[in-house]
Formats: C-alpha cells, sequence, structure tokens
C-alpha cells in the first residue's frame, strides 16, 4: 500500500514536470516500469482491468479464420492461449499469423494495451513442425547440465519470439515423487535441488535478452516463462480420484496429503529460486493441498509466494481451474481471485467470467484494491518484454527455427541425457563396421518426442520433423554394414545370426492423467519384440523410450545392455552418437528406478533404508559410465 501511495506520487510529480509535448508516460519506454504501470493504471475503467485478467482460448475466440476477432477489443481481453491443441496450424507461419491476428485487435483499442500469447513450449516450441525439439524435462535431468539447459531456455525463446510468443508455460517445476504420475516427464527429477537448479537455469536462458540482440526499447525480458504449478503438483497422493471426460486421473490433479513443513520442504524450494532468476508469471496447480484446491489456497498464493517470497509478477491460473473450487461459479471467482490469481485461464466461457466479476466488484465481494493490484502485476509483465514499443513478432529470428546450431544443441541434449542401465559382453559401444545390426521396434520421431509435441497427447505417428534412432543409425554405420529393420523384430528373410540387435521399446505419448498408469512394465508388444529379436543377435541392446522409469527386471537378463533414452525428442540421432561411441556415456538417473510395481511410489525420500529385494532396482543418480556407479549385482528376488 504504502509502495502504491509513493509511486503514485512520483507519477503526478513526473508527468507534471514532463515536457507538454511527450506523450502519456505510459507509452514512453524511457519512464521506468512501475511509473508506466501506474499511469495507465490510472487511465483504465474496471471493464478494461478485468479484461487484463481474463486468458481465452484460441479456438473459443471467432472460430473462423475469415472473421477478425473483434470480440478482443470488444471485452479488453488481455490475453489469449492455445493448448495443447495445434488445431491443425503445425507451420510457423500458421503461428505467426494466429498470433498478429489477435494483437492486432488488441493494439486497437483505447489504451492500445499490447495482449500477451502464450503456449506451452515445454520441450522446445512444440507446436510447430520444424521446430526444435528437446527431450523433456526428465531427460535433461539425467544430464544434470544447468548450462546447457540454460542454452535450450534461450533457443526456445528464439524460435517462439519469431512467431510472436513471447510467453510459455514451462518450465514445469514439479517435484514428482510418484512416476505412476503421467507428468512425470515434465519434471526435471524426484530430488528437490535438482529440480531448482535446472529449472532456474532454464528461466534465465529463457528470459534474458542474450547479447547483441537488438531489442526494443524497455525491452527487460526476452520472453517470459512460467514455473508451474504451485505447489505440491508432484506430491498428490494415488487414488485421489478426479475424472476427466472418459478418463480416471489417479494422481494428476489429485491431494497432496503432507504437513506444511513436508510441503516447503520438498516443493517450494523451486520457486524461491524462480522468483530469484527473474520469473513473472506463475502458474497454479490443479492439485489440492489437504482437501483444498490450490486455487483458493490464500495463504499459499498471497501470503507465501506473493509476500514471503517477494514475488513481483502475476499468477494465472491453471486451465479452467478455478471452476473446481466450487460448484457456485460466483464463489468459485471470488474465492479463487481474492486467494491471489491475478490472471484467469478461463478458457472458454469468457464472458461469463466478466461478468461476474463486475457483479463480485460491485457486491464489494472483491476490492477494487485487489483489482488493481493483478492488474499492476500483469501490466508490468507486458512492459518489462517490451510489448508497447514492439507487441509482434521478430521476423528475424524466423531463420533460426529448427536451424542447424539448435538442432546441433538438442542432438547434444540427447547425447547428454542418456543413461547407461546395463552393459554386459562389451556390448557397447558398437563396431560401426559390424556386418550386420538388426534393429526392432520403435522408429517415430513422434513417440520419441513424447506428450505436449505436435498435440496436447503427442503424435505417435512418424510425422515429426527430426531424426528417429534408426535414422541415426542408418548415417552411422560403415559403408559395408548392412542395418536391417522390422517393427515386430520378425526377420523372416534373414538367416544365421547377427552380431547386434537393437530394440527399440517403450510408452506411447500422452499427457497428464492420461498417463497415469499403476502398472509400469514393458507392453506385451515390446517383449515380443524383445523376445524375438533375442534368438537372432549375438549381443542384445535394449533401448528404452519413456517418460520414466520401467520396470524391467524379469527382462534384465535377456539383454546384454540396457540404455534409458527417455524421450529425447526431434534429435533420435543423438542416440545413435552414443550407441557407436562417439560420444560417452554421461546420464545419470534422475529417478529411483522401481524393481517392482509393488514398491511404488518409490523415491529418494522414502527408500534411504531399503536393501536387498526390497531396495530399487537402481538407485537415483545411477549411470554406468558416470563417476562412481558400478553395474549393480542382480538378485533373484522372485
Ligand atoms: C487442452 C490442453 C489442456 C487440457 C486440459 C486439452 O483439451 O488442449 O491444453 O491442458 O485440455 O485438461
Ligand atoms: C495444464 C497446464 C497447461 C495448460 C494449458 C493444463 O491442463 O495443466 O500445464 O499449461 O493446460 O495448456
Amino acid at each position: 500500500m504504502k509502495r502504491t501511495t509513493y509511486l503514485l506520487l512520483l507519477v503526478v510529480l513526473l508527468v507534471s514536470c514532463a515536457p507538454k509535448s511527450r506523450s502519456a508516460p505510459y507509452k514512453d519506454p524511457s519512464w521506468p516500469v512501475d511509473v508506466r504501470v501506474e499511469d495507465l493504471l490510472s487511465r483504465m475503467t474496471l471493464e478494461e482491468k478485468i479484461g487484463q485478467m481474463t486468458q481465452v482460448e484460441n479456438n473459443s475466440i471467432s472460430p473462423y479464420y475469415l472473421f477478425p476477432p473483434s470480440e478482443i477489443a470488444k471485452y479488453f481481453i488481455g490475453s489469449v492461449l492455445s493448448g495443447g491443441n495445434s488445431s491443425g496450424y503445425y507451420s510457423l507461419a500458421d503461428w505467426t499469423g494466429l498470433a498478429k491476428r489477435y494483437e492486432v485487435e488488441a493494439v486497437k483499442t483505447r489504451l492500445g494495451i499490447p495482449l500477451i500469447f502464450g503456449v506451452d513450449s515445454v520441450h522446445g516450441f512444440g507446436h510447430v513442425n520444424g521446430a526444435t525439439i528437446f527431450p523433456q524435462n526428465i531427460g535433461l535431468g539425467a544430464t544434470r547440465d544447468p548450462e546447457l539447459v540454460r542454452q535450450i531456455g534461450q533457443v526456445t525463446a528464439e524460435e517462439m519470439r519469431a512467431a510472436g510468443i513471447p510467453w510459455n508455460f514451462a518450465p514445469c517445476v514439479a517435484v514428482p515423487q510418484d512416476i505412476r504420475w503421467g507428468r512425470a516427464y515434465e519434471g526435471f527429477s524426484e530430488d528437490t535441488a535438482l529440480v531448482t537448479e535446472l529449472s532456474s537455469a532454464y528461466i534465465q536462458g529463457f528470459q534474458t535478452v542474450p547479447k547483441g540482440y537488438g531489442s526494443s526499447d524497455g525491452q527487460i525480458l526476452y520472453a517470459l516463462a512460467t514455473p508451474k504449478h504451485y505447489i505440491g503438483d508432484g506430491g498428490t497422493s494415488w487414488g485421489s480420484i478426479h475424472q476427466y471426460m472418459y478418463h480416471q486421473y489417479m494422481l494428476d490433479t489429485g491431494d497432496t496429503q503432507v504437513d506444511e513443513a513436508t510441503l516447503r520442504r520438498l516443493f517450494l524450494p523451486p520457486y524461491q529460486a524462480a522468483v530469484n532468476s527473474g520469473a513473472m508469471s506463475v502458474m497454479v496447480s490443479f492439485s489440492s493441498w489437504n482437501g483444498v484446491k490450490m486455487h483458493a489456497q490464500r495463504y499459499l498464493l498471497t501470503d507465501v509466494l506473493k509476500g514471503e517470497l517477494g514475488f513481483q509478477g502475476f499468477v494465472v491460473s491453471d486451465w479452467g481451474g478455478i471452476n473446481q473450487v466450487n460448484p457456485d461459479y460466483y464463489k468459485a471467482v471470488v474465492t479463487a481471485i481474492n486467494a491471489g490469481i491475478d490472471m484467469n485461464m478461463v478458457p472458454y466461457y469468457y464472458q461469463i467470467f466478466i461478468d461476474t466479476m463486475k457483479q463480485a466488484v460491485m457486491n464489494g465481494d472483491i476490492t477494487q484494491e485487489r483489482i488493481d493490484d493483478a492488474v499492476r502485476r500483469i501490466l508490468r509483465a507486458k512492459f518489462m518484454l517490451g510489448l508497447f514499443e514492439n507487441p509482434y513478432g521478430d521476423p528475424r529470428l524466423a531463420v533460426t527455427v529448427g536451424s542447424d546450431e539448435h538442432r546441433a544443441l538438442a542432438r547434444q541434449a540427447v547425447r547428454k541425457s542418456l543413461v547407461l542401465l546395463k552393459n554386459d559382453n562389451n556390448a557397447l559401444p558398437i563396431d560401426k563396421n559390424v556386418s550386420t545390426i538388426l534393429v526392432a521396434g520403435i522408429n517415430s520421431t513422434g513417440v520419441q518426442a513424447g506428450g505436449w509435441t505436435l498435440d496436447w497427447q503427442g503424435e505417435q505417428r512418424n510425422t515429426l520433423v527430426g531424426t528417429t534412432i534408426l535414422e541415426g543409425i542408418q548415417e552411422l554405420v560403415g559403408p559395408n554394414s548392412q542395418v536391417l529393420y522390422n517393427s515386430l523384430g520378425q526377420f523372416a528373410s534373414f538367416s544365421g545370426k547377427a552380431p547386434v540387435g537393437i530394440a527399440i521399446v517403450g510408452e506411447v505419448p500422452y499427457a497428464e492423467g492420461m498417463g497415469d498408469r499403476a502398472d509400469l512394465t514393458l507392453y506385451n508388444v515390446h517383449l515380443t519384440v524383445i523376445n524375438a529379436l533375442r534368438p537372432k543377435v549375438d549381443k542384445l541392446i535394449v533401448v528404452i523410450l519413456s517418460g520414466r522409469p520401467l520396470v524391467i527386471t524379469d527382462q534384465y537378463q535377456t539383454a546384454d545392455a540396457w540404455v534409458a533414452a527417455w524421450l529425447p525428442g526431434s534429435e533420435g540421432a543423438g542416440v545413435a552418437d552414443v550407441l557407436f561411441g562417439d560420444y560417452l556415456f554421461f546420464g545419470k538417473l534422475p529417478y529411483t528406478w522401481p524393481r517392482s510395481n509393488d514398491q511404488l511410489p518409490l523415491n529418494i525420500n522414502n527408500s534411504a533404508n531399503l536393501t536387498g529385494c526390497a531396495a530399487p532396482l537402481f538407485p537415483f543418480g545411477y549411470g554406468l559410465g558416470s563417476a562412481g556407479s558400478q553395474p549393480i549385482e542382480w538378485l533373484n528376488c522372485q
């Protein structure tokens, strides 16, 4: 309050001293951000303020591309998002056009306040087929390399800004404690310290204006990152069920049942580091804390995040998250906004939200002061992004989207993310001049990439621009080696034994609660692949493409070597680089690897004293080739 009064006085003073010819201070980038914010806020009507707090889904506004989205100006909409679905738009030009289409309408309004467009670029700009798709966070956790993650943040920002989309709902700073969760791969690790280190590196890379970049006047942030989902999203208890359409979520959006000290110890440090690294937006979690929805948790949102942690940015809800607070929509809105949510990801029925907000202000259930606080935070981020000076994308950056340089970075990330679990009989590295290699199983960039790529639930087909692991193998082998491929490992016309076989197995893509799974053993089809290949090869190498450790105990002895490749993204050739020994194995497990389904949830926080058959198959941090890891001692635990 004091700070606000002081700022208002400062504005009045500064504005009255300013040369008469000057435009309104909020339009002038030479004023400090907070002065611009107060000046603009003082000119806004209630409708304009509520509009800033409203974020709508692309598909809910003038769905027909032919008509301009006049609702943007009519309701003073402050933000548009595109959820996981690409709705048929896959090129850079599509996304550039989409963002511009909305922005043009926003800047037409009386005060010309730009809107902010946001998407989930959780491992690169995944809506665009042709963008650079990095390993999902679980793979980056295995690299233990904050500098690499910083660069990935920067490259992702560059590719998004090329399209005029400055806002990313990433990084996910969840600290997943149960790998049965369909979002385990979005978390860097089950270890709080590792998540904290890598996520703040990402934020710094994503938000820092690169040296030598000719930014517009007033631009302080290169792009806007969003640590999510505040707080405890990775700590929910199995069976705290939520029904989503025809699907039962067993962990996702559930209830985190821990005391406050545990909540703070496990899940708060990434947010403190994010705030210290300059994060200016935070997304609230769908989940509850001890039975109360996070979207209603005033203490955690306002007292802890904005107060104690000193967060100056804005809090955005999750997708329709406010609706879950109370079956009575009016009560839900009043509770959530008063709890501290500044922007509502509505996402569809925004007129009802806007009317409800007006009613709540008229009734005195939401104060003008709360509205001003929310709008101030949103405008602050917009000014820092330089959107008032340049609301559109930067076409100069278009050449960088999916460029060789960016793909080289992604390929390097893939190499460093691989964890070698077993390597008997010197199965690895593979000799490039070996006579024959039989490859079976997955051969799809879509499956390699996982969820949040081209579509919310990912894409199983091999349509994502990039290289598969098989293509990488074909690229690297010597001129006299033959590589044969069959998805099911049926090499009927191949007689005799090949020196090397590679089975690529794992999970089909999924996102959110759709990926909640109690049984983490390999699919039957992949058992078939392994069993079909085994008798045809001298040395069998299994590569696992998955969003989490899978239960492989029963197959462990069947193969000579096992490699966890996580969800490497578009540059599958990076896997081949390491299989052939051009690069060394480097990665360490970011999650504890279970021996059986019965052990779950199993993590560093609950497995410290477990030994023998009760212990994990591979402990957290394990990885042959990295310092200190020795092959495991095989135990027969039947
Ligand atoms: C959207 C996603 C969103 C999900 C929420 C999907 O239809 O595409 O972005 O996260 O719904 O449940
Ligand atoms: C997810 C968020 C995501 C949002 C928008 C939600 O369902 O939980 O992580 O940012 O949709 O796509």
